[in-house]
């Protein structure tokens, strides 16, 4: 199985929500469905829906409940991301100008609040209300992790138990709760429920692990958004917390240098210490242990195709290069 055969199998329900998606942009202030337009069509990997689509699928869902929830998942994505552009101060994103860089960031924040707004109209009209719990707890979760990311930001000490704190709350909760709506539209039993959002949970993690991983390495092309952009921006992120415990003395004297506005200036020095820690290699690693445990939460649920599908992107969570 590959990327495409997982696309394959939801590529009905995905035009759907792609659908429900374009109706829900709709609004009388121009600004609205133009950001929207433009930030949903530059593509993205879609990996929030396909996963509350699979899990939903997984417990033999055939409704079109998912259809509209799945959209409720990538808007509100899309919303974190638009308000996360604004306070990293990011200029790519999605291989194009971030919207903060074409509309201002007022305009980011204000279209990033409609979404938010917009996703809770959606979700009463469905009605669950323990989808509304769900997402109601994701969203006041990931908003502190952002927050309490922002309290770390330039503290070139901070430990590995305070960032895997803030990627549980700002990435994490996201993709538990995607799959966790999948059970909860199954009515599926409390454990299965559980194993299903430990699996979302771990998946997330392995996810940021990697794209922090990549933000030393990749190159803005593939990635869509600018490498190095971590370091600038102030964030110990696992690679460097890593080099940080494990550099001599006067490497550790760059690294504290490095973290924040100088960057740039130290960054071919800072890649070095990196490589000498083998901090890349011990962050992949973190991730695919985090890849493997995601994948025996599966072990209990029967064969099939969504299963497949899902043990397959715990793999590609970590052998992705973008
Ligand atoms: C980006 O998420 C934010 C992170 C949690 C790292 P994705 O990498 O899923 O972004 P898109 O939706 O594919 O652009
Ligand atoms: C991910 O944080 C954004 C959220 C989960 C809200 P990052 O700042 O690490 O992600 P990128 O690198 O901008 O996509
Ligand atoms: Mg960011
Ligand atoms: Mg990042």
């Amino acid at each position: 199985m590959d990327l495409d055969d997982v696309n394959r199998l939801v590529s009905a329900d995905m035009q759907a929500v792609n659908r429900v998606i374009q109706e829900q942009l709709q609004s009388g202030v121009p600004t609205i469905p133009a950001m929207g337009a433009y930030l949903i069509n530059a593509g993205g990997k879609r990996l929030r829906p396909i996963l509350l689509l699979l899990a939903s699928r997984m417990g033999g869902d055939r409704t079109a409940r998912p259809i509209p929830l799945a959209a409720v998942i990538e808007f509100i994505h899309t919303a974190t991301l638009l308000h996360d552009d604004v306070v990293d101060g990011s200029e790519l994103r999605r291989s194009n100008a971030t919207a903060n860089q074409l509309w201002g960031n007022a305009a980011a924040i204000l279209v990033g609040d409609f979404l938010y707004a917009r996703s809770f109209e959606i979700l009463v009209r469905d009605g669950d209300i323990r989808v509304l719990e769900t997402l109601a707890e994701a969203t006041s979760v990931i908003a502190q992790g952002e927050v309490a990311q922002l309290e770390n930001a330039d503290n070139a000490d901070l430990g590995p138990e305070a960032y895997f704190s803030v990627i549980a709350d700002k990435t994490a909760k996201l993709f538990e709760a995607a799959a966790r709506i999948g059970a909860i539209l199954n009515r599926m039993e409390m454990d299965r429920e559980e194993a299903l959002a430990r699996y979302g949970c771990l998946l997330g993690i392995a996810f940021q692990l990697m794209d922090d991983a990549l933000d030393y390495q990749a190159v803005a092309v593939k990635m869509g958004k600018n490498p190095g952009d971590d370091l600038a921006d102030g964030k110990a992120t696992l690679p460097f917390i890593y080099a940080m415990l494990k550099a001599e003395p006067d490497e550790r004297e760059v690294l504290r240098q490095a973290l924040g506005e100088e960057s740039r200036r130290h960054l071919p020095r800072v890649l070095e210490i990196i490589a000498r820690t083998g901090a890349i290699a011990y962050t992949v690693a973190s991730a695919q242990e985090r890849a493997e445990e995601a994948r025996k939460c599966l072990s209990g649920f029967p064969e099939s195709p969504e299963k497949t599908a899902l043990e397959f992107l715990a793999d590609f969570s970590v052998r992705r290069d973008h």
